[in-house]
């Protein structure tokens, strides 16, 4: 009986020691004998520069473990691509190796994750060889329903990051709100950034210009690429609270403090043509990226119908259609875009009236739109809401809005963005996933966080880990052990 219970402590410390606990999942771990103590290191450190082929030392500061000591490898390696690594820890050294300083940063972001889960204790030695299988791995934020800080966008990003998630979607224009400064049309944040609310409060903000260079610096340190959203046409009232002529109908609004879509809608006008060359050349000067999301979805096409200026567009250009005329309308601003060196994306809607070559679509109802637009050679991005939409409640939670579907962890981490039945050339238009977080029913920070915690996990360990070494149990342990230590 004794011999029983000794072979099964034996197996558990085993077990306890000869893993590594990472998020996502790295592609291969070959686990090795001994440990790495950290703490025989600490205090021997040298710091070089980095970025240059060759070995360096440095060290990253880990929250309980102090100081250690890092190698860190600018190498040539096909396999690793643009933001693989590799990790060795053996009994007297840490190397990381990679093409590139995302390569090197994504290597850090894991070797602090298994010191973290470790709490303190020796490092196992190990050899890691990790890379993505999706090269976009995104998180959206609106920040239009409801605003959010500086601050609060900084360790949002700090969170991606943690889960090397690269991209984040920055959702600033929409009906309740338009959040960013563009100086040649004050009134867009002086007026379309404030609501009156039901109580009668006013409530808005925005972020100016100096603000969003902030925090496009402070993602680009951390290996995250924002992608703007300026909406268009419709999710449009906040912009044409502001300056009306802009609409179709030219009334007076306010900027609206109920939900749901509206039916304004930007009138297809050489004046609003004019209006989005000078937003989008301010928008292009702030964020260096090659993408600029430009919306496209849930556009009403009543006004249109029935404005003059509208229908003589549609005749003047022989388009058979409203839905032609969005396609018209955003082909314009796209191609405004690409003169400038920026690729567009827009919603899934995009497909109905036409669908241009270089538009990255990202399907967001259901995989149907990007699968079409794969078939068509676009690229695309999945984001449907089945799996990805972080305003659905999690499990266990009410749900708050009719449209809104229970959306669990497990759900989540089954995630694949391949559609079934596309041939290996459409295949390869997938460039990865999102999830979105939408805000009608997310106020506070707090809430917000809860959205996000744990599905981002899920999430990351979709987008990155190959489908065939995902294991939800396994992640659901790693998750334990990490959030544990990390205190989110
Ligand atoms: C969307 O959820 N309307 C893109």
């Amino acid at each position: 009986m004794k011999k029983v219970v000794a072979i099964i402590i034996l197996i558990q410390s085993f077990t306890c020691f000869s893993q590594v606990n990472v998020i996502p999942q790295p592609q291969q771990v070959t686990m090795k004998e001994g440990a790495f103590d950290l703490s025989k290191l600490q205090g021997k450190t040298i710091l070089l520069d980095s970025g240059q082929i060759g070995i360096h030392r440095t060290f990253i500061r880990s929250g309980s473990s102090g100081k250690y000591v890092l190698n860190l490898l600018k190498a040539r390696n096909i396999e690793l691509g643009n933001e693989g690594y590799r990790l060795r820890v053996s009994t007297d050294s840490i190397i990381i190796e990679a093409n590139t300083d995302t390569g090197i940063q994504n290597g850090k972001i894991t070797l602090d994750q298994i010191i973290t889960s470790n709490n303190g204790n020796p490092i196992p030695c190990c050899d890691i060889t990790d890379f993505p299988t999706y090269s976009y791995r995104a998180m959206h934020l609106d920040v239009c329903r409801h605003f959010f800080s500086k601050e609060f966008i900084k360790s949002y990003i700090d969170q991606l990051a943690y889960f090397k998630i690269n991209t984040f979607h920055w959702h600033l224009t929409d009906d309740q709100g338009w959040r960013i400064e563009i100086k040649k049309y004050p009134k867009l944040t002086e007026t379309g950034a404030w609501r009156i609310e039901k109580d009668s409060s006013r409530y808005g903000g925005f972020y100016t210009q100096d603000e969003i260079k902030e925090i496009v610096a402070y993602a680009k340190e951390r290996f995250i690429t924002i992608i703007p959203e300026i909406e268009m046409p419709g999710h449009s009232s906040a912009a044409l609270a502001a300056y009306p002529y802009l609409g179709c109908t030219g009334r007076a609004l306010t900027v609206p403090s109920t939900w749901g879509i509206k039916n304004d809608i930007y009138a297809p006008t050489d004046t609003v043509f004019k209006f989005f060359e000078d937003v989008m050349d301010e928008i292009c000067a702030l964020f260096p990226g090659r993408y600029i999301h430009i919306g496209g979805d849930e556009a009403p096409k009543a006004q249109w119908k029935s404005s003059p200026i509208a229908q003589s567009v549609i005749k003047k250009n022989d388009l058979r259609n409203e839905e032609e005329l969005q396609h018209y309308f955003m082909h314009r601003v796209e191609k405004y875009l690409n003169s400038k060196g920026k690729l567009a994306i827009g919603w899934g809607e995009v497909v109905k009236g036409g669908l241009s070559d270089s538009m990255l679509v990202m399907s967001w109802m259901s995989k149907e739109a990007g699968s079409k637009a794969a078939r068509h050679g676009n690229d695309v991005i999945m984001a449907p809401r089945g799996y990805c939409y972080f305003d659905y409640p999690q499990e266990g939670d009410p749900i708050k809005a009719i449209w809104m579907l229970p959306l669990p962890l497990k759900k989540v981490y089954s995630f694949d963005p391949k559609p079934k039945g596309l041939t290996a050339s459409a295949a390869n238009h997938i460039l990865g996933g999102e999830a979105t977080l939408w805000t009608e029913y997310v106020k506070t920070v707090q809430e917000a966080q809860h959205q996000l915690f744990p599905r981002v996990t899920a999430l990351a360990e979709a987008l990155w880990t190959k489908p065939g070494k995902k294991n939800y149990n396994d992640f659901q342990r790693r998750l334990q052990l990490l959030t544990s230590h990390t205190g989110h």
